[in-house]
């Protein structure tokens, strides 16, 4: 059932382009444009939202994230990101003109499903976004957007978090398709992109994966590693965070790389690794380098600086210990490539320390109690 790979998180890391793939099939009409109808929310009542709110747990919270940047970006809607455990309990401000996207593998999640009862309960609209047919949280939804990764067997969540964000992306498109947004043709042009991201993640696993692995081999005695990243960056250093910590139970913390020197910088001394999240230098923003200077600040603290970056960026090279290339997208679109190093570093190093990476101490695949 692995498919000849060593493990099923390495065999689901390698479905990845597939899982892309298959959760961008079937979307379009044929003239082109979005079709989501098995949302079955009505389109009157998506023109009218003046709020989103994205519920989530764990990994499937920082494709949330993620998912603010997109939505925000692209539609102009005000949207939050909450754990669903934490927006259960505080009396948050929901109500009819809400729309709340539960993200969930499983769809069994306790905390995530207690979260949709309550949103409902204040008269939100609910849609989920699930990988597991017929399970509880679509059914208690108004609708739902399958992600069509197929099963993932291994505990830590590969790719279930590239489809979510998949399908985050393409709700965030088809609402601002919906609303009539300005930039028709820039839909386009992002949706003809997503295209080629299958493409992409495969140069990944055959051209940097190798090189990864051999990294995270050296690198096994570790015991606390450090990941920044600004903007879309951000959530997926908490992404390469939580893998380490799940798979080689290895000290490790994702920050914002703009609060560095609110704090953190005092951790960085000799030798410690910090993995460093670099968006595009193509875009019009000054983003990318203020996370260079980022770099340098930890390099010259004696960090051991490993940079993910985008092909061509050679930029980076002065100040990195190390450096991953990932292939050229949209600043929006980075995460679901920048996530795939930090993956296949985290199995690696894991399965170098002689752990079982698909069946991790102390975690269970669903956590159906709250
Ligand atoms: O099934 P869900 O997507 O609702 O699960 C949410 C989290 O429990 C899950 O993502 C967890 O954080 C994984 N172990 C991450 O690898």
């Amino acid at each position: 059932e692995k498919g000849g790979f060593a493990s099923f998180m390495d065999k689901e890391i390698h479905d990845q382009p597939q899982a892309v793939a298959d959760t961008l099939l079937g979307r379009f009409d044929p003239a082109g444009n979005l079709q989501l109808s098995e949302m079955n929310i009505d389109e009157s009542l998506l023109k009218s939202i003046d709020k989103i709110v994205v519920i989530a747990c764990g990994t499937a919270a920082y494709a949330g994230q993620v998912a603010r940047y997109a939505i925000e970006h692209w539609c102009r809607i005000p949207t939050e990101v909450e754990l669903a455990h934490e927006f259960r309990y505080r009396d948050p401000v929901v109500n009819e003109k809400t729309l709340v996207v539960a993200v969930s593998q499983s769809g069994e999640t306790m905390d995530t499903l207690m979260a949709v009862r309550h949103a409902r309960e204040q008269g939100a609209k609910v849609i989920a976004i699930c990988n597991t047919y017929g399970s509880t949280i679509p059914r208690e939804s108004d609708g739902v957007l399958y992600t069509h990764a197929g099963p993932e067997i291994a505990v830590a969540s590969t790719k279930a978090f590239l489809s979510q964000v998949v399908a985050c992306y393409l709700l965030g498109l088809y609402l601002a398709q919906l609303r009539g947004n300005k930039f028709r043709d820039e839909i386009q042009v992002i949706l003809n992109e997503l295209q080629t991201i299958p493409e992409k993640i495969e140069r990944i696993l055959t051209e940097i994966k190798p090189r990864v692995g051999e990294f995270a081999r050296e690198h096994q005695d570790e015991q606390s590693v450090l990941f920044l990243g600004r903007h879309v960056g951000y959530p997926v250093a908490m992404e390469g965070a939580l893998k380490l910590k799940e798979l080689a139970y290895i000290h490790a913390e994702g920050f914002a790389a703009g609060e560095l020197k609110h704090g953190p910088i005092a951790l960085i001394d000799s030798g410690q690794m910090v993995f460093i999240v670099v968006p595009s230098s193509r875009g019009r923003d000054s983003l990318h380098a203020k996370v260079v200077s980022n770099i340098q600040e930890v390099r010259a603290r004696g960090a051991n600086t490993v940079v993910i970056a985008e092909e061509g960026d050679t930029e980076v090279e002065q100040y990195a210990s190390e450096v991953f290339y990932v292939p050229q997208t949209f600043t929006l679109l980075a995460p679901l490539l920048t996530t795939v190093p930090l993956q296949i570093f985290a199995m690696d190093l894991a399965t170098a320390k002689g752990l079982d990476v698909d069946q991790p101490r102390n975690l269970a695949k669903s956590v159906t109690v709250e």
